[in-house]
């Protein structure tokens, strides 16, 4: 974990409420897809976490939805900005788990996705990802997934792709996958689990410090409890008890 300064080079509209936030500094502390940030919104007491969706050397982008004050405020954070920011937190993806990867983005759960295909694509690999959302506006950045990844469509009101959420996307199209990488709505993540015990899950909780040491986040698990700040926010589908 590391404190950084890091200034806004981008923060644009992508979709509905959906903004795209480019940051630079030194993120080196990021090890791998799937991390998190805690961002500093100047007159909230708590940092808002915020999933790395993909990361360079002196640089990372943020995908987010506008939910209440704190993301509200964000958005309108202008280029230059300087924030300040809890980097390298959470476990992440561990690739070497899938030789033929499934990804699955439930809404804005899509975030961490981008960085997780860039590791699939520098190992060769070219994932399949079902990206699922309520509708069309929901769903973004498509073409530059599609650069990344197979891309599977699916809306639940049917304005793009497969008719129907992604648990139905995935159960029509007949992918051929070894283990799979979901982050999106609690609800489809517990479906998910179910249904396919051979994954993981990216989850959420309410969080006060980030870092381990409150236990504001904790979970129920196979093996006790555990904190979705350090020993997730990935756990594997068939060790959470939803
Ligand atoms: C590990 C992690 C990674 C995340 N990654 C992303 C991401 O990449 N993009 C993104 O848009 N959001 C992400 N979130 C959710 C994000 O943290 C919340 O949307 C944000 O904190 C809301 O702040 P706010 O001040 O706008 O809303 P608040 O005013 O704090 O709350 C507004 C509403 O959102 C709900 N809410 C707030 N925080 C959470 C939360 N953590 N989980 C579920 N519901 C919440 C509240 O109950 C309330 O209904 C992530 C959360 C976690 C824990
Ligand atoms: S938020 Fe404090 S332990 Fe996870």
């Amino acid at each position: 974990m590391k404190n950084v300064l890091l200034t806004i080079e981008k923060n644009i509209q992508v979709g509905q409420d959906i903004y795209l936030m480019s940051l630079s500094g030194d993120v080196s502390e990021i090890k791998n897809p799937g991390e998190f940030v805690e961002i500093t919104i100047p007159n909230y007491y708590l940092r808002r976490p915020i999933s790395v969706s993909s990361y360079t050397n002196n640089s990372i982008n943020l995908l987010y939805k506008v939910l209440g004050h704190g993301t509200k405020d964000l958005s309108t954070f202008e280029v230059g900005t300087k924030i300040d920011t809890l980097i390298g937190l959470g476990n992440g993806f561990d690739i070497s788990k899938a030789k033929k990867p499934l990804l699955i983005g439930g809404g804005i759960g899509i975030a961490p996705l981008f960085g997780l295909c860039d590791a699939f694509n520098k190992q060769g690999i070219k994932p399949t990802l079902v990206y699922g959302a309520r509708s069309i506006d929901d769903i973004v950045l498509v073409s530059e997934l599609e650069s990344k990844a197979n891309v599977i469509l699916c809306t639940d009101d049917g304005t793009l792709g497969f008719h129907g959420n992604v648990i139905e996307c995935i159960n029509n199209s007949n992918i051929d996958f070894d283990y799979y990488y979901a982050c999106g709505p609690y609800k489809m993540l517990q479906f998910l689990s179910l249904a396919y015990p051979n994954g993981c899950v990216s989850l959420e909780a309410r969080m006060g410090c980030g870092f381990g040491a409150c236990m504001g986040c904790s979970i129920e698990t196979t093996k006790g409890a555990k904190r979705v700040c350090k020993e997730g926010p990935v756990f594997e589908a068939n060790e959470v008890i939803f």
